[in-house]
């Protein structure tokens, strides 16, 4: 068995971690292609840096651009590695148009995939990752699932049972092992002046949003709002893509406007964890922000009209509440308001090692 591990952004990066160190640990024969889809400091080396992962044998150094041009670079580029690299198997992790080019590419090559975090879905074909993950499912010879959730939705396209795993979600591998590290190295509260619990923490970057010139502005006045009603620092990593669209729709001044609100660069995962667990809530419509949330006890308020993570709002830690400002302000009251029960869906923090057991 020869394994071939395709990562290109920054949720990739870091919950692939735990499967690469097992690979490691185990000695087992396996190489890490990068597409370089996310390129900038704080959205990759950062991750390869803190997580001490090996250097990928080939980086592809796709980088930006349309869904079109950015995926066929890769289809192209990932066909020409496999061919000289001959792996029996690729894996990959999530719903990124490098998750898909690297299951479409494997299975033109004849390599079977294995797909990390299969079986997730919001229902939504609007979304470029729903459709991201639905093909990749569907090339997937071996399917990894977080949850008993995600095998149904699995069953349900008429995927056979014997393809799928419930082995739970790597990120709970990955946040259990990094904020042990985390709580000794960061000096983020300090740098940033926070204490524990009383602030607020932002993450938005999804196209949806950030692209969308009206629902931009809807999520600018609901931060308006909170800010007014709970007079709280509101910390706000800013993802590049919103930062870009922030720019393009003259938005910036208003953002930065906002009383409290602290933007900063994006952060790497030791800070962005002691982050997390220290807020008061959550704002975001990131997937592993919802994940990792509900794995640190911390409520969360999903700036979106769906998930694919409903477990997270089944256990009682997460509300979607879209982007108007009324519905924002009443899932952050509500969710403030209850006792949030320890329950974590996402698994044991043993994934990575259950993964390259059925593997191996
Ligand atoms: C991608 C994924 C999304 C995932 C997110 C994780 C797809 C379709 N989208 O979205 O599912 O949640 O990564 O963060 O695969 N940019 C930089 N530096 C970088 C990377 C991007 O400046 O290192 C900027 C560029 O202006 C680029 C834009 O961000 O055009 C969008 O990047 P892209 O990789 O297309 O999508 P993400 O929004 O990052
Ligand atoms: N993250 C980080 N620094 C930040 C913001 C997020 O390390 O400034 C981490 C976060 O802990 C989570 C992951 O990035 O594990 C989520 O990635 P993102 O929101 O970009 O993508 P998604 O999960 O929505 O695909």
């Amino acid at each position: 068995m020869r394994i071939c591990i395709v990562v290109g952004t920054r949720p990739e990066i870091i919950k692939m971690s735990p499967i690469i160190r097992e690979c490691e640990n185990r000695g087992i024969d396996y190489f890490m292609i990068h597409t370089n889809q996310h390129y900038s400091y704080t959205m990759d080396r950062i991750f390869f840096e803190e997580l001490q992962l090996p250097e990928p044998k080939y980086n592809l150094e796709i980088g930006s651009g349309t869904h079109g041009v950015q995926t066929g670079k890769m289809l192209m580029a990932l066909e020409k590695t496999y061919t000289k690299e001959k792996p029996s198997l690729v894996l990959v992790e999530g719903d990124t148009n490098t998750v898909l080019a690297a299951a479409l590419a494997a299975s033109k090559c004849h390599i079977d995939v294995g797909h990390v975090e299969a079986g997730l879905r919001s229902f939504d074909k609007t979304m470029p990752e729903e459709i991201n993950r639905l093909l990749t499912d569907h090339l997937s010879s071996n399917l990894f699932a977080p949850t008993e959730v995600s095998k149904k939705n699995l069953t349900n396209e008429g995927i056979s049972e014997d393809k799928i795993y419930v082995v739970g979600n790597t990120i709970v591998d990955a946040t259990l092992y990094n904020l042990k590290i985390a709580k000794t190295r960061s000096k983020i509260l300090d740098q940033l002046n926070l204490a524990e619990n009383y602030y607020f923490l932002l993450t938005l970057h999804r196209q949806e949003n950030v692209d969308d010139k009206k629902r931009l502005e809807s999520i600018i006045t609901s931060l308006e709002e909170i800010e007014s009603k709970f007079d709280i620092p509101l910390i706000y990593p800013i993802h590049p893509r919103a930062d870009k669209m922030m720019k393009e729709f003259g938005l910036k001044s208003r953002l930065e406007g906002i009383p409290g609100i602290k933007l900063i660069e994006p952060v790497g995962y030791l800070d962005f964890l002691v982050l997390e667990k220290g807020a008061k809530l959550v704002l975001t419509d990131s997937g592993g922000v919802q994940e990792e949330a509900c794995i640190l006890n911390v409520p969360c308020v999903t700036l979106r009209y769906s998930t694919e993570r409903p477990e997270t709002v089944s256990v009682g830690k997460n509300v979607v509440v879209g982007v108007e400002k009324d519905d924002v302000l009443k899932g952050v009251i509500g969710i403030l308001d209850k006792e949030l029960s320890p329950e974590n869906p996402f698994g044991d923090g043993k994934t990575g090692q259950k993964i390259v057991d059925i593997l191996v």
